[in-house]
């Protein structure tokens, strides 16, 4: 297979401690890459005015393939008084560089998989039938539409007159908020297309047919948001009656998710859901699976362009940490995901095997797996430092 080369984005904080771990467990399984670096977060918003400069959207858009660490992102206000003093006062507005890039590449497919790692001890625990504890085992995917809905951004406060006289036509809105002052008012749309939605509610059912779930869950709320949340269940019983009609098709109210999520977590497979309810759902099961530590994610646009990150952000009172101490396997579980999308499979399979036996055999924990607060002193507690527990996963590839 031909070298492969990887926009790898460090950003700030512990991303760039963690990326880097990934790409050493890379290296070491043998993925043959060529790695280019990328300027994104904090620092080029303080130096140049931009988190996100042009040049490092030039390289995505050539390669195709990013490997993400985490950024970091402040208020407008704190943003502005960051700013290098030669760029104050020059009309630079502050916005998040990933907001900024799932716009430009339209990455409107996000996919979270929650799978437990048995052995794992901060994995969900219940009590059982018999009254005695139970660890049902995890293994979720969710699909979350990323571009529109609740996030999409077309909101006001105070209305425009046109908008105002538009919503004063639907007699909902002239019945119970009719009486409020314009001036007063605040509205976020939801707004779902059809073509969107229809790619993510593919999506997930292909995935699901691809890997052997049985079932395809839609976490809306369709009985009282009827018009989104309607359209997305609409266009998965179509679906599934036309294209996949192996898959069982599901459907659950986000609420009652929410209740569930620690009753029966297992008998989920894959779930799909807009970009607010899908962003819920998403952190939820990945409390199950041990939280920010564990929780992996990739994004993809209509044009095969993928982004892959953990979940987490740029945690910066860990990141002038002189040993680092946070847990590498989310970026590293990211970089697998990554790699199953370039169909280097095996690979990724070997890793993922590889951490699975570190946190089944259990002598080396980061701090968060032992339940620790985070502080440089863990290490003293015994905690595995970021470095040792790759050096960990490294040392079980086979
Ligand atoms: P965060 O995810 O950076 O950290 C929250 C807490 O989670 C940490 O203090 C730590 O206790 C724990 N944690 C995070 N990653 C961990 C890891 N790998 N191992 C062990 N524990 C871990 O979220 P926070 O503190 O809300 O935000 C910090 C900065 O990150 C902010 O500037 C925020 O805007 C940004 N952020 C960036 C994201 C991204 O780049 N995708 C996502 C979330 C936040
Ligand atoms: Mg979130």
């Amino acid at each position: 297979m031909a070298k492969r080369t990887i926009v790898a984005l460090p950003g700030d904080g512990i991303g760039a401690v963690v990326l880097k771990q990934a790409v050493r467990v890379l290296d070491a399984a043998g993925f043959d890459a060529e790695y280019v670096y990328g300027d994104i977060g904090w620092d080029f918003w303080c130096s140049e005015g931009n988190p996100l400069p042009q040049r490092t959207i030039d390289l995505i858009a050539k390669h195709k393939i990013a490997l993400f660490g985490a950024i970091t992102s402040k208020p407008k206000d704190e943003a502005a008084a960051e700013l290098s003093p030669e760029l104050q006062g020059k009309g630079f507005t502050y916005s998040s560089p990933i907001v900024g890039l799932r716009q430009h590449f339209g990455l409107d497919i996000c996919v979270r998989p929650c799978r437990s790692y048995k052995g794992n001890p901060l994995n969900f625990i219940r009590r059982g039938k018999d009254g005695n504890p139970e660890e049902p085992m995890v293994d979720v995917v969710i699909f979350r539409q990323n571009t529109e809905g609740l996030y999409g951004g077309v909101e006001w406060s105070n209305p425009p007159q046109q908008v105002y006289d538009a919503l004063m036509t639907h007699p909902k809105f002239r019945d119970n908020f009719g009486w409020c002052p314009k001036e007063e008012l605040a509205v976020s749309t939801r707004i779902f297309t059809r073509k969107y939605t229809e790619r993510i509610v593919r999506a997930a059912f292909q995935h699901a047919a691809k890997y052997g779930y049985k079932s395809v869950t839609v976490c809306e709320k369709p009985n009282v948001i009827r018009e989104t949340s309607g359209l997305m269940w609409k266009i998965a019983k179509e679906m599934q009656k036309s294209e996949f009609p192996s898959i069982q098709l599901w459907n659950t109210n986000i609420d009652a998710q929410m209740m569930w999520l620690t009753k029966n977590p297992e008998d989920y497979g894959v779930i799909v859901a807009g970009n607010m309810f899908g962003d819920i759902v998403s952190d939820a099961f990945a409390g199950l699976i041990g939280g920010l530590g564990f929780a992996c994610s990739a994004q993809f646009s209509e044009d095969g362009i993928g982004v892959f990150e953990p979940t987490h952000g740029s945690a910066p009172k860990y990141a002038g940490y002189e040993v680092s101490i946070v847990n590498p396997v989310a970026m590293i579980e990211s970089a697998c995901m990554m790699l199953d999308y370039i169909d280097e499979k095996d690979t990724a399979a070997r890793i993922r095997k590889a951490i699975a036996e570190v946190i089944e055999d259990g002598a080396v924990k980061t701090y968060d797996m032992m339940k620790l607060t985070g502080k440089q002193e863990v290490i003293a507690m015994g905690a595995a430092s970021t470095i040792k527990m790759t050096d960990a996963i490294i040392a079980h590839l086979k």
